[in-house]
This record gives structure tokens, sequence and C-alpha cells, in this order.
């Protein structure tokens, strides 16, 4: 049975066109949503290029009210009907009772070889670090902040006068390699780790 996959994007949607551009043919999953927090999210209209429907919950209306913003995400989500949720690029901090009502069924891509380096700025954090290699994760997404089971890693180096920038475009091109990758495998069932070489 063909997995429904729902993105969840705030930004341009790199990520959300790998994952999409990856699923045709016999890949088990099909994207069947797009939904932003803004509108924004220059993702949107790419998705729309690929015919995909798509969807705005703007958090800003709901102030701290995270609640709130979620249920309505809820709301557009469930009547997707998606077996899965990719998060990708999306940057708004989920409770855990959103979490807990799309436990085993999200995933995250994190720009740091966790556990190093949750949260933000984890290029600058890596570079600061003095770090040999950086890269990116895969992972469940669980009530604790990039906490996840890791279901797979790209690794890069990091080299002399690296900036932030530029390891977060030598991590991001990882990322669209990466995450179809572990889709595929999870659309299919696979739930094992994955490390690329
Ligand atoms: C990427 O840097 C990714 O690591 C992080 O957010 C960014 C998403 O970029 N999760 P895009 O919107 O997928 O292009």
């Amino acid at each position: 049975m063909t997995q429904r996959v729902a993105i969840l994007i705030s930004g341009g949607g790199s990520n959300m066109v790998s994952l999409v551009d990856d699923m045709t043919g016999d890949h088990p999953a099909r994207p069947v949503l797009v939904l932003s927090n803004t509108a924004e999210a220059g993702g949107l209209e790419k998705a729309r290029a690929r015919g995909i429907m798509t969807a705005v919950v703007d958090h800003r209306p709901f102030g701290a009210n995270r609640a709130a913003f979620e249920d309505k995400l809820n709301d557009v989500l469930d009547a997707a009907r998606p077996d899965l949720i990719c998060l990708a690029g999306f940057m708004r901090v989920l409770t855990e009772g959103f979490v807990t009502r799309w436990q085993g069924k999200m995933l995250n891509i994190h720009p740091s070889l966790l556990p190093k380096y949750k949260g933000l700025n984890t290029h600058a954090c890596a570079i600061a670090a003095g770090d040999a290699e950086a890269g990116c994760s895969v992972h469940e997404v669980t009530a604790e902040l990039d906490g996840g089971q890791v279901l797979g890693q790209a690794r890069v180096p990091i080299l002399p006068g690296d900036t932030p920038k530029k390891l977060a475009d030598r991590v991001l091109a990882q990322e669209h390699v990466l995450y179809p990758k572990i889709l595929r495998r999870v659309a299919a069932g696979d739930r094992s780790r994955l490390d690329l070489p």
C-alpha cells in the first residue's frame, strides 16, 4: 500500500524537492501535502509547480499558544491522512503533545552528526570546536529536540577556512542525498540505520 507523505517546511524547501522528486516509479510512497507555517516559504511554489497540494498555517496569529497552532496543523494534516510526516526545514519547535500524536510517523533532517550539536547554529559550532568533519542526520522525531533514533547520517569534511555558510552548503548537498534514501527505506518498512560513505 502506497505510503502517504506530508512534508512540513518553513523556507526554500530544497529538501522537500529532493524528497518529492524521488517519490516516483516503484517508490513505496507519494507526497500528498506540503504544509508551511509561513506563506512566504519559497518551497510552496516549488510544490505547486509539482502538482502537490499545499497549505499554510501561519503560526504568528497564535502567539505563544503553541497548542492552538498545532491544533490547526492537525486539522490540515488529518485531512491529508499522512502515513508519514517529513520535517524539512520546518523551523517551529513542536510540543510533546503534537509529537506524541504523530509518534513513530515523523522524521526530521538535522544539519549535524547527532548527538552532537542539537538545536541551531550547528555549522558554526562544529567549526569553532575544530572538528574535522560535519554532516547531517535523519532521525525519528520525539519530544526531545533532535533526540530521536538516528536512521542515517552523511558526513563531509570541514576544510581550512570554512565559513558556516560554506559548510552549510556542503552539508545541504548531502541532505538531498540522505533524506530521500532514508524515506524510501522507512516507507518500505525498513528502519535500520544507513550511514552514507
Ligand atoms: C537545511 O539546512 C536543513 O539542514 C535544516 O533546514 C534547512 C532546510 O533547508 N533542517 P530547505 O528549506 O530544505 O532548503
